[in-house]
C-alpha cells in the first residue's frame, strides 16, 4: 500500500495505479476507521481495480462549537486496517495542504440542506461538499463509495455530482450496525457505558416507526410521535430531530405515498448520533 501526504504525491501514485487503464474507486473518510468504513472499502474493491482511501478530518465541515480538535485520530490502526483490506493508496493530507491560507472557493448547496442535519449544523454541508469536490478533483475516481448512515450527505453528494457533471459513479453502502442495532460511528466512543446502553433508542425508534408503517400507518405525525416516544424513554438522550421526509427531495410529507426517509439525531452529552431508515410503500 502507498501512503501519500501531499496532493502531488497522491497524483503521481495515481498515475501508476491507473496504468493499463485500471479503474479507481475512492472511499472518503475522516479516519478512526470502523466496520462501517471497512464495508465501504470492500464495496469499492468489488467495483474497481484499485481502491484509494482518503483520511482527512476536514475542518470546514465542523462548526465552531463542534468536536474538530477532539475528533478521534487513530492513524496507526487506520493504516493497518487499510493494508489488511487491500487498499492501494491511502491519501492522508493535513489541513494546511488541503486548504491554502487564503482559500475562498466553496461548493454551497441551495437545496436539500435546509432540513435535518443541515438545519442543526449550519455550514456543515458546504464544508462536506467542498472537500468531497476537492477529493474528486485530486483522485479523479471512476467510482466513489459513501455510506447510507449519512443519508443527507449522500443525497447532497449525488446532487452535486449531477448538477456539476462530475464524472464519477456514486455507490451507496448499507448501514453497518452493532449487534443491538446501534449504527457504528466514530463518535460512539464518546458514550459512557450508561449512554451506550441507551443509544440503541435511535434504531429502536426507527424500527417502531417502520413496524407501524408496515402495519398500515401512513400518517407522518403519528409515526414521528412513535419515534419521539421511544427517544424520550432514554433518560440521557436529548432529541435534536426525529423527521420523516420525502426520500428524494427531503421535503416534509404528511402521508407516506412515495419512499420516505425517517431520520433521527440525538445528543448524549459529548456525542451527537444520527440514524435513518427508508420507508417504501408497496
Ligand atoms: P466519516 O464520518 O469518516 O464517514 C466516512 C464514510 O463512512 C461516509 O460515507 C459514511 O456515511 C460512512 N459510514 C460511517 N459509518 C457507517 C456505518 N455504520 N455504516 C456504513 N457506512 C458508514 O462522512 C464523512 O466521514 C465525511 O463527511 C466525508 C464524506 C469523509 C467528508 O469529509
Amino acid at each position: 500500500m502507498r501512503i501519500s501526504y501531499t496532493i502531488d504525491e497522491a497524483r503521481s501514485a495515481l498515475r501508476e495505479l491507473r496504468a493499463d487503464g485500471r479503474s479507481v474507486a475512492l472511499v472518503p473518510t475522516m479516519g478512526a476507521l470502523h466496520e462501517g468504513h471497512l464495508s465501504l472499502i470492500r464495496l469499492a474493491r468489488e467495483a474497481a481495480d484499485a481502491v484509494v482511501v482518503s483520511l482527512f478530518v476536514n475542518p470546514t465541515q465542523f462548526g465552531p462549537t463542534e468536536d474538530f480538535s477532539a475528533y478521534p485520530r487513530t492513524m496507526e490502526q487506520d493504516l493497518a486496517a487499510c493494508e489488511a483490506e487491500g487498499v492501494s493508496l491511502l491519501f492522508a493530507p493535513d489541513a494546511a495542504r488541503m486548504y491554502a491560507p487564503d482559500h475562498s472557493t466553496y461548493v454551497t448547496p441551495e437545496s436539500l440542506d435546509q432540513v435535518l442535519c443541515g438545519a442543526s449544523r449550519p455550514g456543515h454541508f458546504r464544508g462536506v461538499l467542498t472537500v468531497v469536490a476537492k477529493l474528486f478533483n485530486i483522485v479523479q475516481p471512476d467510482v466513489a463509495v459513501f455510506g447510507e448512515k449519512d443519508a443527507q450527505q449522500l443525497r447532497l453528494i449525488e446532487r452535486m455530482v449531477r448538477d456539476l457533471d462530475i464524472p464519477v459513479q456514486i455507490l451507496r453502502g448499507p448501514i453497518v450496525r452493532e449487534a443491538d442495532g446501534l449504527a457504528i460511528s466514530s463518535r460512539n466512543r464518546y458514550l459512557s457505558s450508561e449512554e451506550r446502553a441507551e443509544a440503541v433508542c435511535l434504531h429502536q425508534a426507527l424500527e417502531s416507526a417502520q413496524a407501524a408503517f408496515r402495519g398500515g400507518e401512513q400518517h407522518v405525525e403519528t409515526l414521528k410521535g412513535l419515534m419521539m416516544n421511544r427517544i424520550s424513554e432514554a433518560p440521557h438522550a436529548e432529541l435534536d430531530y426525529a423527521e420523516i421526509v420525502d426520500d428524494a427531495t427531503l421535503q416534509p410529507v404528511r402521508r407516506i405515498e412515495v419512499p420516505a426517509l425517517a431520520a433521527i439525531a440525538v445528543r448524549f452529552s459529548r456525542a451527537r448520533l444520527i440514524d435513518n431508515m427508508v420507508l417504501v410503500p408497496d
